[in-house]
């Protein structure tokens, strides 16, 4: 396999106590069809700012939402990824885009709106943001990105950083494999849809497997998660999965990667991952909170969950 090397990037640029303004450009909605998960696609001018040529596809930027809480302390800074390439958001360098889901809860009744989100997806063209970064270290593509074939894993806005990533990848001369394996609860969440289906159509080593988890059912019932895909499609991707210049990213909800580390195990794709423990002869035996402590991943897997 070729040697995986990740870039040398930058980091805190712009620290919490000195950050920088940047002003946003665009806000509109990034689901299929109005959907109750509010999921928006914001992009920033970044001109004159040192985040130009700064900032890679798999970082984040940090945003810090105007005002105080309820005990008169400045609102906590919050990360978001960055879901433009590194070249920029439709190839302008200035221009860097994110993707936002409103979050609200339901507390004894009573609605709860995230501070963060609900800020910047208020935001219309013109507004201010004031922004820290970029951050991440670990989450990106290699440097010889093209040496490789990718399986993305994303479920819900993890697919930020993979939308960047697949732009970054299909605007080289790309002649390896790509999967896009996305998971969410209704079609109508389905995120940039239109873009993957396009690529999916137009170019050959591209592929787009949505997993709608409350909608479709699999032949036994079951719900599809990104990880049921590994058996679904296992056609397309165990060849994949089987060449050893492939390489895994997971990025989303906490707990997604567990399913997909059992799947690959049970496939004997052991190359992904690196075996600590003995492991009982049910794997679903291992407790979910020392999961760890079993089965890591290994150096062909990037994670980022939360
Ligand atoms: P479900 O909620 O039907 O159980 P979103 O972030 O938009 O809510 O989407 C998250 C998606 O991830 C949903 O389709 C959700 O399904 C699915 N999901 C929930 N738990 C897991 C898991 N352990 N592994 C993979 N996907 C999961």
């Amino acid at each position: 396999m070729s040697e995986i090397k990740l870039p040398e990037v930058e980091l805190n640029i712009y620290s919490k106590k000195e950050p920088v303004e940047v002003t946003v450009v665009e806000n509109h909605v990034a689901t299929k069809d109005s959907s109750p998960n509010f999921v928006r696609h914001i992009t920033f001018d970044i001109s004159g700012t040192e985040l130009v040529d700064n900032i890679k596809v798999g970082q984040s930027l940090g945003v810090l939402p105007p005002g105080k809480d309820e005990r008169g302390r400045p609102h906590k800074l919050r990360l978001y990824s960055v879901s433009s390439p590194s070249s920029g958001e439709k190839g302008k360098k200035h221009l860097i885009s994110t993707t936002v889901k409103r979050t609200v809860e339901e507390l004894e009744s009573k609605i709860y709106l995230g501070v963060a989100s609900n800020y910047l997806a208020d935001l219309k063209p013109g507004d201010k943001v004031k922004v820290t970064g970029p951050s991440g270290r670990r989450f990106l593509l290699p440097e010889n990105a093209k040496d490789f074939n990718y399986i993305f894993f994303a479920t819900g806005t993890g697919i930020a950083p993979f939308r960047g990533m697949i732009q970054e990848l299909f605007e080289q001369d790309y002649q390896n494999e790509c999967v896009l394996v996305f998971g969410c609860p209704y079609r109508t969440d389905l995120l940039y849809a239109d873009f993957f289906e396009e690529m999916d159509q137009n170019k050959i080593k591209f592929h787009y497997l949505p997993c709608i988890s409350r909608e479709d059912r699999r032949e036994d019932g079951s719900k599809y998660y990104v990880q049921t895909m590994l058996d679904e499609r296992n056609d397309l991707l165990a060849p994949i999965l089987a060449k050893d210049n492939t390489l895994i990213y997971i990025c989303g909800m906490k707990g997604m990667e567990t399913g997909i580390y059992l799947q690959l195990l049970s496939q004997g794709f052991k190359d992904y991952l690196e075996i600590r423990k003995e492991l009982p002869e049910n794997l679903n035996d291992i407790p979910k909170d020392k999961f760890k402590r079993f089965i890591k991943p290994s150096v062909r897997v990037f994670e980022e969950v939360y």
